[in-house]
């Protein structure tokens, strides 16, 4: 969750890693720092908060020197301050890490036994004292990074700098991602391909366990055992991408308008409209041949594989056992050989998934990689990527990411669906159709930001706020309250309409506004039961639905939000738009920072 960065260049470098680091504040930012090399000696600046505050901080002492490590920071260990802001130093050793080193105490009591002073909370630290210790014992540089990272436990990618060799870089990985960029006589390392983005698109990832001597004309990778390994270099379509907010005041705001355009070009991916059929797919295995699905996700990307479930189950006839990734690496579900397990995440790097995704692996079951990012870990070791086209997705909390997810499990139903025969040539046909007029309908949605900006506006002033939705509005149901609680702080809850009944009824009071999630669809008036529950008890009600629903409602609302009359199939791409919009403006009126949320990060790559 934090962002690394280094330069083994030929000018100033300082100012090119601040802007490697503004690409990865996505990643982290509760601190800023940067070293560099300056006549042999080690030098830094760091700063607490945001970026700007690094740069300012640059700006009144700036630092020279042609070779630098930078790191934007997500807490893990040690209050978000100054003290604990990376880079770490000790004698002539700079660090900056991203991850965790789980036997951190244990190394922290051997190096103070060894006289050594720590003057920060963090668990990096540790790392540059043992580094110095081999330093101190006559071993070189190269070496003394070698041997430390063998004493580490946990997941960390680091890049190390000596002020004894001002062409030196080590970078290691050992869990979170890091990528060696390739220049003309000087050399990177970031996070990841967006952070390299001005420097380079040529890049090579480590693998876990790998680690590396970079300086600036040449690089070699070695292994855990210090064996030379040959990584593939590859061009980065990361850094392709412009990454900007364009005129939106927030990359969220301009992330909700990219989705018509992002869900065409993902759906295009996977769906031939002329035919009316879904394309093929290089997967290994037949959806015909197996009768079992496993998806394990997180957050958001847990929402998006929920709506799957109920589309395979409907459209295929495939049960999937869903989980999210935290709970599913530890619960050792068996599965059994006729299925096949899906990863959904917008970074590829998420921890808990890839965990759940190696517990796949072992067992020996097919895996897809449902991704935003093609070159991340996670794609990187599965059978078969199935990438959404969503672009970057910058802001932190996701949305044209979690759209394009349904598109693509969508597709994927119907490509399931089409092989195991539980659906005709026609049928086929009407799905793929109502797919490709997810844009418009999504476009038409966008244009109702006025309406909702107005309820965001009432919204703002509650504390407590509480989502229903039945069948595939419920997994959207929680996700606008994800959405509302992560960039809002207000309060919310998702629930099962049905579930009202047993117990979250108590909540209702006038305090607590009940947002309902429901189209006009077979189960719509058993939801307009829910509402009435919530009406007789003063409950306040936000409807979200279409026109048929508007009219049947039969209840009074706070708000009605009326949607286009959409195909059932795609309901919840569409109802995923006024969700967002609502937890935008209401971020807004909040004033939180709406990109970057308190204590969050885009990128969760530790457990
Ligand atoms: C989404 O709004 C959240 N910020 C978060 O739940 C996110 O979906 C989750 O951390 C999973 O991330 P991933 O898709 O990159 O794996």
């Amino acid at each position: 969750m934090c962002g690394i960065v280094g330069i083994v260049g030929q000018t100033p470098v300082a100012p090119l890693i601040v802007d490697a680091l503004k690409r990865l504040e996505y990643r982290g930012y509760d601190s800023a720092g940067v070293a560099t090399i300056e006549n042999g000696e080690l030098a830094r600046r760091r700063a607490e908060g945001k970026l700007v505050n690094l740069e300012r901080r640059l700006k009144n002492e700036p630092l020279d020197g042609m070779i630098g490590i930078g790191h934007t920071r997500w807490a893990t260990h040690g209050v978000p301050n100054e003290t604990n802001a990376h880079p770490h130093f000790s004698n002539g050793v700079a660090i900056v890490h991203n991850g965790i080193i789980e036997n951190f105490a244990e190394l922290r009591q051997e190096l103070k036994g060894d006289g050594y002073e720590f003057t920060s909370q963090t668990d990096t630290e540790v790392v540059a004292h043992l580094i110095a210790r081999e330093l101190a014992r006559g071993v070189k540089p190269v070496e003394a990074a070698h041997v430390a990272l063998k004493r580490l436990n946990g997941a960390f990618a680091l890049a190390i700098m000596f002020a004894s060799d001002d062409n030196l870089i080590v970078g290691a990985r050992n869990g979170p991602p890091l990528a060696i960029g390739h220049g003309e006589g000087e050399m990177f390392l970031g996070s990841d391909a967006i952070a390299l983005a001005p420097f380079t698109n040529s890049v090579t990832y480590l693998e876990d366990g790998d680690w590396a001597v970079v300086r600036r004309d040449e690089f070699q990778v070695y292994d855990i055992d210090g064996k030379p390994v040959e990584r593939q270099r590859r061009q980065s379509v990361g850094s392709s991408y412009l990454v900007d907010k364009g005129n939106h005041r927030h990359f969220m705001e301009k992330e909700i308008h990219e989705q018509p355009e992002v869900i065409s070009h993902t759906l295009a991916h996977y769906l031939d409209f002329t035919q009316g059929t879904s394309k093929p797919l290089d997967l290994p295995f037949n959806f015909a041949d197996i009768d079992r699905l496993a998806f394990s996700a997180c957050g958001t990307a847990y929402l998006a594989g929920l709506v799957g479930k109920y589309w395979f189950e409907r459209h295929a006839r495939l049960p999937v056992d869903i989980d999210v990734a935290s709970e599913f690496r530890y619960r050792e579900m068996p599965i059994s050989k006729k299925s096949a397990a899906f990863f959904v995440s917008q970074s590829g790097e998420t921890a808990d998934t890839l965990a759940s995704l190696r517990y796949c692996r072992k067992e020996g079951v097919p895996i897809g990689a449902i991704v935003n990012v093609r070159e991340s870990t996670i794609a990187r070791e599965s059978d078969v990527t199935l990438p959404t086209l969503a672009g970057p997705e910058i802001g932190v909390a996701s949305t044209k990411a979690f759209t394009c997810q349904l598109s693509v499990l969508a597709a994927l139903t119907i490509r399931a669906a089409s092989q195991r025969g539980t659906i005709t040539a026609d049928e086929e046909q009407a799905l793929v159709r109502s797919l490709s007029e997810t844009p418009r309908y999504a476009a038409q949605v966008l244009k109702l930001d006025k309406q909702i900006e107005k309820v965001a506006r009432d919204l703002s002033h509650y504390k407590h706020v509480l989502y229903l939705g039945r069948d595939t509005s419920f997994p959207l149901a929680m996700e606008g309250a994800l959405k509302l609680k992560e960039i809002s702080y207000i309060h919310a809850e998702g629930y099962a309409a049905g579930e009202l009944k047993h117990g979250p009824i108590a909540l209702i009071d006038e305090n607590m506004p009940v947002i309902v999630i429901a189209p006009h669809d077979r189960i719509f008036e058993k939801t307009v039961s829910n509402m009435q529950e919530v009406a007789a008890r003063g409950g306040k009600i936000i409807l979200i639905t279409d026109r048929k629903g508007a009219a049947q409602a039969t209840v009074d609302t706070m708000e009605t939000i009326i949607l286009p009359d959409v195909p059932e199939f795609i309901a919840p791409i569409i109802y995923a738009l006024p969700i967002q919009m609502l937890a935008y403006f209401t971020a807004v009126f909040m004033g939180t920072d709406v990109d970057q949320p308190r204590n969050l990060a885009k990128s969760v790559t530790v457990e």
